[in-house]
């Protein structure tokens, strides 16, 4: 990372915690300059990157100040106690009405689990692919079905150590995308009629693998910056027979939140003790918006109890179908269902990738990518407290591409789903997200793609379809 991009992480994290309000005044470029020990141009390309990614702007004559829209202006939503019993999941009917109606390219994709492919460098990706083919062995074309790409393994393993985990090679088994990894993780540790913990809200595949495996749910609730509620999750561990978890540390779907390190710590401890594995889904880790990237639970992980589950499909390369899992002491049994159900991810799809993270410049696009999702995050959270009812309240991660709303007790999500579609707009209703489908009240908003005139005009609609309810 260079200097004026450490300035402006500095910078954006002073402004993201409020130190550095709505509108105050930014340190004048001398005062940076001394104060942080880098020349003035440094400092005025670390302002340039901030004005770029819409957390401040320059006044004339009177330097940089915090844009309006740089912190949080609706509150952050209050999720309430979930249910405390397991409960049969039977959503998929819900969330497949809802995912069918967002397939019209015409339509505003709000309701999208996607960024805009326009953020992902899909051409450099295609050299990539012609390279890696090139290059392969011959013999490649059938050893990487079972042992998966040495050279991707390698890459993998290496962004493993730079966050702090140490992975034995063996431990690591590539997937068709890190949604077959979930699923070989749940079914390798549980039996159709087991209860598995996991978080209200949820990410809507959560819960219909559960159903499809015939799995109860006991749901955890999450607060929306801090993550789950630990002390929910230790009383459900102490009374039910809870075989596996499965959570999202950081940057959990939908609500954004991220856990402390101390708090996953806490959470690796309380497993151990009661010897419950954890299923740690983090497929949008390396799309946060601080200087650094998190630390999974699994950098915790003192005895392979923590399967974690990684995908290219949400940062790079969505339609490559390739995620992975670091196993812990589940790998080998992982490695063989996975023999038995689709044998192997695409062998040229894993050349392709291995090639890119070599030569492809991923950090550089990474860095690219998340500061264009922090502007439009600013974009979407400033046109919602302009155009929503003023008792809107919403989440406001540090990473990702996700807005979860919570509009008041009268608004029915579903209904205002249907509403939107009507008008070319999708969103995801707050329903999908639960076993029990709670959160009538509240949807999830995706603001990964460009900000512009649609996209406003698209807020202000559903501000008028809010203000009728
Ligand atoms: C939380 C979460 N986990 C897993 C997945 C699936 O990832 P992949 O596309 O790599 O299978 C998604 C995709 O929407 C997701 O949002």
């Amino acid at each position: 990372m260079k200097r004026y991009e450490r300035l402006a992480d500095q910078i954006a994290a002073l402004i993201r915690s409020g130190v550095l309000a709505p509108g105050a005044r930014v340190p004048s470029v001398r005062h940076a300059s001394r104060s942080h020990g880098v020349s003035p141009s440094t400092v005025f390309q670390a302002y340039y990157l901030l004005e770029d990614r819409g957390l401040i702007q320059a006044r004339p004559r009177s330097g940089y100040f915090v844009r309006e829209h740089a912190r949080q202006l609706l509150p952050e939503p209050e999720i309430g106690s979930a249910q405390a019993q397991p409960a049969e999941v039977d959503v998929s009917e819900l969330v497949f009405s809802v995912l069918g109606s967002l397939k019209d390219p015409d339509t505003v994709p709000f309701g999208s689990a996607f960024p805009s492919p326009a953020l992902f460098p899909l051409a450099r990706l295609a050299r990539s692919m012609a390279h890696g083919l090139r290059d392969l062995a011959p013999q490649a074309v059938i050893a990487d079905m079972t042992a998966g790409n040495p050279e991707l393994r390698r890459q993998i393993a290496l962004r493993y150590m730079a966050c702090g985990v140490r992975l034995p090679p063996a431990e690591l088994v590539i997937s068709n995308g890190a949604l077959e990894a979930l699923n070989l993780c749940l079914q390798c540790v549980t039996q159709p009629g087991d209860l598995v913990a996991i978080e209200a809200p949820a990410f809507y595949a959560t819960l219909q693998v559960l159903e499809r495996l015939k799995l109860k749910a006991v749901e955890i609730p999450v607060h929306p910056r801090e993550g789950i509620d630990l002390e929910r999750l230790a009383s459900s561990l102490t009374r039910l027979p809870v075989k596996a978890c499965w959570f999202m540390s950081s940057l959990q779907n939908p609500l954004g939140a991220s856990m402390s390190e101390a708090k996953k710590a806490a959470l690796y401890e309380l497993l151990q003790r009661h010897q419950v594995p954890l299923i740690e889904d983090d497929v949008y880790a390396e799309l946060y918006f601080g200087a650094q990237s998190p630390r999974p639970v699994k950098s915790f992980d003192r005895d392979g109890l923590v399967m974690h589950c990684g995908s290219f499909s949400k940062c790079l390369a969505p339609g490559y179908r390739v995620g992975w899992v670091a196993g812990g002491r589940y790998a080998e049994q992982i490695g063989r269902l996975r023999l038995m159900t689709t044998i192997s991810p695409s062998v040229p799809a894993q050349a392709a990738l291995a090639d890119y993270l070599q030569h492809g410049g991923y950090d550089r696009h990474l860095r690219r990518l998340r500061h264009a999702l922090e502007a439009q995050q600013g974009a979407m959270l400033a046109a919602a407290a302009r155009h929503f009812p003023a008792d809107t309240r919403v989440s406001q991660p540090s990473g990702g591409y996700f807005l979860w709303f919570e509009f008041p007790e009268r608004v029915d999500s579903l209904q205002l789903f249907q509403l939107a579609l009507a008008q070319g707009i999708s969103l995801a209703p707050g329903p999908i997200f639960s076993a029990t489908r709670r959160f009538g009240n509240c949807a999830r908003l995706n603001y990964g793609h460009p900000w512009d005139a649609r996209s406003e005009q698209a807020m202000a609609t559903l501000g008028r379809i809010l203000a009728a309810f």
